[in-house]
């Protein structure tokens, strides 16, 4: 392994929900390398219930502290953005990396979801996000610099957890869009979404809460993963990850990257070959649905199509739209 350890003295990160979990473990990393922390949390239950529990950004402090680095705690929600925004700038005067980590979940399977659940969910794990993110981005675009992570879920991929799935599905929308904002202005601001997967505080309460709830209708208890792979999935083994991509060294923009157990990779949507059914393919007005059916093979031809640039906000690979539009502007 290389020596040039990766450094963040004199830079700032916000991380939320950093009193428990991964948040505590990407915020006991950034610290050790020089970072002064804003350690965000509230202290509920996994699933947003509950009486605070502020102790538990206090007790990261007090070990970024023991440990010579520089913290400070707060306790408002995600939902206030601008209040937990304003207390770090009042501590350190800038904000360089925010790492958007707090989240929920709620146990309930697609029949027994209510909409208050689906809300309630959506409030932090969303507009939680757009709210830290709206506060901040005045800060980075004034620096003129900044690393933003958004945590989602390989639960987006599918699971029995609708509402979740969906948050963490919007915050890559987020991600994309803002990475597009920065592009536009020509900063160095930087977004990047993390897909993590870590035995926490989160998976131990929920798996044991749909536990007891099928117990409660006579069915088995769920199985849980043997203690040996449990152990081998502690949220540390998550935080280097979100350290790269908080890093001035880390180039990527609003790409994706699953990270657990000491598993990394990077996700990027696949374009398939493009189908056309256009005047030059002698098809007068609309295309038919018969020509989706008939075209099959190139939709799943990938191996001939191109990976989107997320934040770019367009259809299409450049190739396949300069043919239809080139097509279209030599018509008389
Ligand atoms: N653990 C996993 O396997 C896993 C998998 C996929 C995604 N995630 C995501 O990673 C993030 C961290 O999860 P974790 O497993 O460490 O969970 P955790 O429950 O152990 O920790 C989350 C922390 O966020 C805090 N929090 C909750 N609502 C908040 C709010 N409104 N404002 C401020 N803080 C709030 C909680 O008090 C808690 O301390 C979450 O966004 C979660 O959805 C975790």
């Amino acid at each position: 392994m290389t020596t040039d350890e990766l450094r963040y003295d004199g830079q700032v990160a916000l991380i939320t929900g950093s009193g428990r979990g991964l948040g505590r473990e990407h915020a006991l990393l950034l610290a050790s390398r020089g970072c002064k922390v804003i350690v965000n949390d509230l202290g509920k239950a996994y699933d947003g219930s509950g009486n605070a529990q502020s102790q538990v950004a206090d007790e990261v402090v007090a070990e970024i502290k023991a440990a010579g680095g520089e913290a400070v705690a707060n306790y408002d929600s995600v939902e206030d953005g601008e209040a937990i925004v304003k207390a770090g700038m009042e501590a350190f005067g800038r904000i360089d990396i925010v790492v958007n980590n707090a989240g929920i979940i709620t146990p309930e399977t697609w029949s027994e979801l209510t909409l208050e659940s689906w809300k309630k969910t959506i409030d932090v794990n969303l507009t939680g996000v757009f709210s830290v993110m709206k506060a901040a981005w005045p800060v980075l675009v004034e620096q003129k610099y900044g690393r933003c992570v958004v945590t989602a879920s390989p639960a987006l991929y599918g699971a029995g957890v609708a509402a979740y799935a969906a948050s963490k599905a919007g915050v890559i929308g987020l991600a994309n869009s803002l990475q597009f904002e920065a592009r536009k202005l020509h900063l160095d601001i930087k977004c990047n979404v993390l897909v993590p997967q870590a035995n926490t505080r989160m998976v131990q309460d929920l798996n044991a809460n749909i536990s007891a709830s099928r117990v409660a209708k006579g069915k088995s208890e769920l199985k849980s993963a043997p203690v040996e792979i449990l152990n081998r999935m502690g949220p540390e083994k998550v935080s280097a990850m979100v350290a790269w991509l908080a890093h001035s060294q880390c180039q990527s923009e609003a790409k994706v990257f699953e990270a657990g157990a000491g598993y990394f990779a990077q996700i990027n949507w696949a374009r398939s070959a493009p189908l056309f059914a256009t005047e030059k393919d002698g098809v007068e007005g609309a295309p038919l649905p018969e020509h989706i059916r008939d075209g099959q093979d190139t939709l799943h031809d990938y191996a001939n199509g191109d990976m989107p640039r997320s934040g770019d906000g367009a259809m299409g690979s450049p190739n396949a739209l300069e043919w239809v539009f080139g097509h279209l502007k030599s018509k008389p």
